[in-house]
């Protein structure tokens, strides 16, 4: 007999696999709908929801429109929502001062939902690419992306955030020494407990192409990503970004992309133990979401299986475009 099985019959795993109530007895990872924060993008306008070609089932809400949305991730228990908006082509610039109007569309909706409702959580993206006539995340000078130019611009756009009501302020923009920057400013103005949750180890991927489309910047931008996001075959590189984002005041850090990404998130975890997120970001999204509408994959297990893994791998928290249908699924199997 095989030295494999010298344990055998003493030891036989599928004891612990035998009926659903022991193997929820022994099961390791949970997840919970207060794991889940819901991306939703926004447009000007009134009386607009708007599907997203590269997205199907993903909308962008006019703020009239907004409330009842977030009334329905409430409804299943989806307190944290973070917001990104559709910037119409006018009002993008190569300087991007839109970034930091304090009646921006994503500033309006901050204090909007907060009139409402005090007690969700709304996170902003700072990052300039929304607003940037050269799809970048930086200011762009001559083919070159400036990076402390950058920082300055950054620090005006996350006070002004932070003012609209913002709780969590998410620096997606890669620059170096972001996190400092806006920790140093938000301390000096009286924003003691406005939270960064910062995009530490953000590669240069090619599944944010729909999310891209999404927030009005698919085409315009010039180049790639390269100079400023990681490199994909680089995992000590990100868990330099991560530490250095956590000395500089990040108090949470976040991994993106997540499932092509597990094997960061768990290292990141691991070794620095840090409140740790992941970004199921629009390419993933689009991709299961391409195979569930053709049949190819069962819907509402596939979900909840990548969202697992998540927790799994040592996140503490999913960004997922499958939110409210997670949380409906989440729902529905604690009922029975
Ligand atoms: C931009 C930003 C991006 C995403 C979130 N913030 C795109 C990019 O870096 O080009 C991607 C999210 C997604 O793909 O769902 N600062």
């Amino acid at each position: 007999m095989s030295i494999f099985l010298k344990d055998f019959p003493i030891r036989r795993g599928r004891r612990l696999r035998q009926n659903q109530v022991i193997r929820s007895l022994v099961k390791e990872n949970n997840l919970n709908c207060n794991d889940l924060i819901a991306p939703i993008f926004i447009r000007e306008g009134t009386e607009i929801i708007e599907a997203i070609p590269s997205l199907p089932g993903v909308n962008r809400y006019s703020l009239d429109r907004l409330l009842e949305y977030i009334e329905l991730l409430l409804k299943f228990d989806i307190r944290t929502i973070a917001l990104f908006p559709y910037t119409p082509i006018g009002k993008k610039s190569s300087s991007c001062e839109e970034a930091w109007n304090p009646d921006n569309l994503v500033n309006k909706a901050t204090r909007l939902i907060k009139s409402s409702y005090p007690e969700l959580v709304i996170m902003l993206d700072v990052a300039l690419d929304p607003y940037n006539s050269d799809g970048h995340d930086g200011l762009l000078v001559e083919n070159k992306i400036l990076n402390d130019e950058t920082l300055i611009a950054l620090e005006k756009q996350a006070l002004i955030q932070a003012e609209s009501g913002a709780d969590i302020l998410g620096p997606s923009d890669m620059m170096d020494g972001r996190v400092a920057v806006i920790r140093k400013s938000l301390e000096k103005n009286g924003f003691k407990d406005v939270l960064i949750m910062s995009y530490a180890a953000k590669f240069a991927s090619s599944y944010y192409g729909p999310f891209r489309e999404a927030v009005g910047a698919k085409g315009l931008l010039n180049g790639d990503k390269k100079t400023y996001q990681i490199d994909s075959s680089n995992l000590e590189e990100a868990i330099r970004e991560v530490r250095e984002d956590i000395s500089e005041g990040a108090d949470m850090v976040m991994v993106k992309p997540g499932m092509p990404y597990l094997d960061v998130i768990s290292e990141v975890k691991k070794r620095l133990q840090f409140p740790t997120f992941a970004y199921q970001v629009s390419g993933e999204y689009a991709m299961i979401k391409g195979a569930i509408d053709n049949g190819w994959l069962d819907r509402d297990k596939t979900i909840l299986e990548t969202l697992l893994c998540f927790k799994r791998a040592g996140c503490d928290g999913i960004l997922t475009y499958f939110a409210l249908e997670a949380g409906k699924l989440i729902k529905k199997d604690n009922t029975h």
